[in-house]
């Protein structure tokens, strides 16, 4: 809350810990709509025989809507319009200032202005706005980011370590145990050829591999065109393996030099992922022969030209054929599947997960589904645990293809978080501007990437609701006065009020469906309807009462932005 003189709390160290909330404090349900539930439900059942929803849903026409009555009508042979007004004379009203039989056979509701009132004064009481930490905690493991070491982050990498930390941000609030698991692709054929790319290089120098893309580009051309070369990289890959000292020293280093890298990318893009968050394929080397072993016992791999794969069922190829997860490679060598079963093992057995995500791109899907297959069948995912993909689309370059530099190169990320700096007028304006735009569509969807769009400072994007903020914390620099108790008469008010109360719901969607953009739209939403609010209500002219009514609206829609936007992971400066 402000000060009464309006003083503006510092936001600092704003990574981990919103200032402006508590994590520790329950807050109270201040939900109408299912406060609106409650008082149909058993209306609706006495009409029904039975328990119905009432799907009570935020509208245009009122302040909410029912749409039970018409789902009702043919199991009961009767007219709509006539359930719905029986429906209307058997609730309890207390709240509601108005119902209507509208439409086809629709409920209107209004709710009372003192309903209102009430539970917006609750909600402006409240440290976590009316969003209760969950009376079910549980250990949510997310894997995100999972970009490759020794080589650039690519724009998919770079989406799913914006929506993965945007979902984790949620998950945290929300009072679950999460779990950030960074899934770096550090282990694989090609550290063979990169080892002995460092080795010819002397070994020893850092320069080398500062510029990890141009390293891992020049040990490619040298593997394509040196047979030599090629053949001491497959040597190097067999000591790496047997855990050979200067070969295993050599890779650390390159993995510990992109590690670096990454975590630079993510403190510059306010990534709340961490060194201690590193969790890459490496790590689930030793475990392969025995999860091999067991799967073997299980009876549950077939050799399959000398490969040992699981056919999990329900999976078939275009051709109609079953699908392979391939566990063991014809060589004995481990691939990305065995290693994300290894991995969704230990996170169960060992870190005691009952949910698992993964946001990972959409080409991914069968991958991950057969991993979850495989998994449950072994055992190893038992009931009630979950395990769910969240795949996302890509982005595309203003010709609609893959987006890539002008040479046709892939993006480098720090270039890219640099243009962004500069075409923006701060750093937190650019970094929020890629961000959001991330966030707010649906994560399923492909998105074009369009500086000029997502710099705007007007229309769905970062800087829209960066601005929206720091315009209404300016109304607390001009005033003499800090808000007091919230009242609500007028229809700007009452909108203003309805959308404030939507940010429960708001959040909690966005986090139990993974769909940050559920929040990213509702944040856009509240902006426009405060900005309305603005152009009808005077503030400052008005008189003491309605003027601290006005100024406790404003400064709970600023709380608002401003915890939403954190949750997303997008700074809020005060001033801009
Ligand atoms: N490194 C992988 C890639 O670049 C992503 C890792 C995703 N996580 C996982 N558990 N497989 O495609």
């Amino acid at each position: 809350m402000l000060s009464a003189g309006g003083s503006i709390p510092p936001v600092t160290d704003a990574l981990l810990v919103d200032p402006l909330c508590s994590y520790e404090k329950v807050g109270l349900i201040v939900n109408l709509e299912s406060l609106l539930h409650d008082r149909l439900a058993p209306a609706l059942a006495a009409v029904a025989g039975h328990p119905v929803d009432p799907v009570v849903r935020a509208s245009p026409h009122a302040d909410f809507q029912s749409g039970a009555p018409l789902a009702l009508a043919r199991e009961l042979g009767r007219a709509p319009r006539e359930i719905a007004a029986e429906v209307a004379g058997k609730a309890d009203l207390t709240g509601v200032a108005e119902i209507a039989v509208s439409g086809p056979g629709f409920l209107n509701l209004t709710v009372s202005d003192s309903l209102l009132t009430g539970a917006l004064r609750a909600v402006a009481a409240d440290d976590r706005l009316g969003v209760p930490v969950t009376a079910a905690p549980e250990r949510i493991v997310v894997d995100y980011s999972g970009p490759n070491a020794a080589k650039e982050m690519h724009v998919g990498h770079l989406r799913s370590t914006i929506i993965g930390d945007a979902l984790a941000r949620m998950l945290d609030w929300l009072g679950h145990d999460v779990i950030r698991m960074n899934h770096l692709g550090d282990w694989g054929t090609q550290f063979g050829m990169l080892v002995e790319h460092l080795v010819d290089l002397g070994g020893a120098a850092d320069h080398s591999i500062r510029d990890l893309t141009a390293f891992y580009q020049d040990a490619r051309v040298k593997f394509d065109a040196d047979e030599d070369f090629r053949t001491r990289a497959r040597l190097r890959v067999v000591a790496l393996q047997s855990g050979d000292p200067l070969s295993r020293q050599l890779w650390r280093r390159l993995v510990a030099q992109s590690e670096v890298y990454f975590l630079d990318v993510y403190a510059r893009l306010g990534i709340t992922l961490t060194a201690a968050d590193f969790a890459g394929e490496s790590r689930y080397q030793d475990d392969l022969p025995v999860l091999v072993d067991d799967l073997l016992a299980q009876g549950l791999l077939t050799e399959s030209d000398g490969a040992l794969c699981a056919f999990p069922a329900g999976f078939t190829g275009r051709d109609g054929e079953p699908l392979p997860l391939i566990v063991r490679k014809a060589d004995g060598g481990f691939g990305y599947a065995a290693t994300d079963l290894a991995a969704v093992r230990h996170r169960v057995a060992t870190l005691g997960a009952n949910r698992l995500l993964y946001v990972v791109g959409a080409p991914q899907r069968t991958h991950f589904a057969m991993v979850f297959a495989v998994a449950r069948a072994a055992g190893w995912l038992p009931d009630p645990v979950t395990a769910e993909h969240l795949g996302f689309g890509s982005v595309l370059g203003a010709d609609g293809k893959m987006l890539r530099t002008r040479a046709g190169d892939t993006i480098k990320l720090a270039e890219l978080i640099d243009e962004a700096v500069g075409r923006a007028t701060a750093p937190a304006i650019g970094i929020g501007a890629i961000k959001y735009a991330d966030l707010s569509g649906d994560r399923r969807g492909d998105y074009v990437f369009d500086w000029d769009r997502m710099l705007a400072s007007t229309g769905n994007t970062g800087p829209y609701l960066q601005y929206a903020y720091a315009r209404v914390r300016s109304l607390f620099r001009k005033a003499a006065h800090g808000p007091g108790p919230i009242s609500v008469t007028e229809p700007a008010e009452r909108a203003l009020a309805l959308a404030l109360l939507g940010f429960e719901p708001a959040v909690t969607a966005a986090a139990a469906l993974g769909e940050p953009h559920r929040l990213a739209v509702y944040l856009h939403d509240l902006a426009s309807v405060f900005s309305g609010f603005y152009e009808k209500c005077p503030v400052l002219r008005s008189a003491p009462e309605v003027r601290a009514s006005r100024l406790g609206l404003a400064d709970l829609t600023a709380r608002t932005l401003h915890t939403g936007l954190f949750l997303l992971g997008i700074e809020a400066p005060e001033q801009i």
